[in-house]
């Protein structure tokens, strides 16, 4: 444990302790190996300070970012549904929601599970030492018959120690469509290493936001009030916070573009003119020339077909898809079926 939690649910702390030095160089590294590309790239991941995190959820509820309210409206309406599809009929399981952050979508479903008497712990995994510290102080508030472990940590660590400690039925959330977050390969390996994780009866609730017409999409990713704007170049800010960067932001604009083909949007910043640009932490000078972009972020959109050959490819059964009204968003329930006992190697390689 590194630090005391409040709460009196408990909490398991898995996080490495990073110091704030080597936090840093990892930082200063990854955007030095990103920015001495051909094509210059930084990792989503790093949008998420502390002003970031505040711009996304702002983002949330800006009217054009349907994903949010589409998956609100769908777990709203199918509650029931997927309380009972989730608890199975059977005994006990844990909830493991994986990134939980506030758990707002995910409190319509525990309040549904509870109503129906299941047998559950919840888990709430987090890597943000804070998020799942006040998470559970609200839980605590508003669910106070609520059987909860939460975990602080990498899903992977959270998902190993619940192996060793808390054996039994698993039932997996990955919400948010944050699987759209990784590249293909990236998604691939995530998912395997989830499955791996998956035993007969075990199930997976899989966010995803679906192709769609290319202008709603653009729109979600180019608002017209500027917050993911703001969001996106908030990196820049954090650099020259965190890493004593001098890029003066006013010299770059936010640029997103959805590609209908690969079904990806793609967010960039790009340099308005040519110029250099220091990074002091990572003892180089980047140098841009003028309208050359910064890759920033990938979100994936899915078909219905690639929702049925993920399930194939990584070794699950695609039980149901929840939909909203307008078709704009799913939740994907994957299961493992009860005969599967492939080995993990042989996985998607069967069919
Ligand atoms: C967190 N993730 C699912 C969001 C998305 O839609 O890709 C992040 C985001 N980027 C711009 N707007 C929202």
């Amino acid at each position: 444990m590194l630090r005391n939690y409040t709460s009196t649910y408990p909490i398991t702390d898995l996080s490495t302790p990073v110091t704030g030095t080597s936090a840093l160089n990892r930082f200063a590294s990854d955007i030095a190996d990103g920015l001495n590309r051909t094509l210059k790239t930084t990792s989503s991941k790093y949008f998420y300070d502390a002003e970031g995190s505040r711009l996304f959820q702002q983002i949330m509820h800006l009217p054009e970012y349907y994903l949010t309210r589409c998956e609100q409206e769908i777990f709203t309406t199918h509650k029931q549904t997927i309380a009972k599809q989730l608890a199975d009929g059977q005994g006990s399981f844990n909830l493991v929601d994986l990134g939980a952050g506030d758990a707002t979508k995910t409190k319509l479903i525990l309040q549904e599970l509870l109503q129906q008497n299941a047998a559950f712990t919840y888990v709430p995994v987090d890597i943000s030492g804070d998020a799942v510290s006040e998470l559970c102080e609200n839980l605590q508030h508003e669910l106070p018959q609520l059987q909860t472990q939460a975990i602080v940590g990498d899903y992977f660590d959270a998902l190993d120690w619940l192996d060793a400690t808390t054996p039994g039925r698993k039932v997996l959330l990955f919400l948010g469509s944050n699987i759209g977050n990784f590249a293909p390969e990236e998604r691939t390996a995530f998912l395997q290493k989830v499955r791996e994780h998956m035993q007969p009866g075990d199930m997976l609730l899989i966010g995803m936001d679906l192709c769609k017409a290319p202008e709603t999409i653009l729109q979600a990713y180019n608002d017209a009030s500027g917050v993911t704007a703001a969001f996106n170049l908030n990196l820049l800010h954090r650099i020259n916070r965190e890493l004593e960067g001098n890029f003066i932001v006013e010299q770059f604009a936010h640029f997103a573009l959805y590609d209908p083909q690969q079904g990806v949007m793609k967010s960039y910043v790009v340099s308005k003119q040519q110029q250099d640009v220091s990074i002091k932490a990572t003892g180089q000078t980047f140098h841009f020339n003028a309208w050359e972009a910064i890759h920033t972020e990938s979100s994936y959109k899915f078909t219905k077909q690639q929702l049925h050959d993920i399930a194939i490819e990584n070794g699950f059964t695609l039980q149901h898809i929840f939909q909203d009204k307008n078709d704009y968003f799913a939740d994907v329930l994957y299961t493992v079926d009860q005969h599967d006992r492939t080995e993990p190697g042989l996985r998607g390689k069967l069919f």
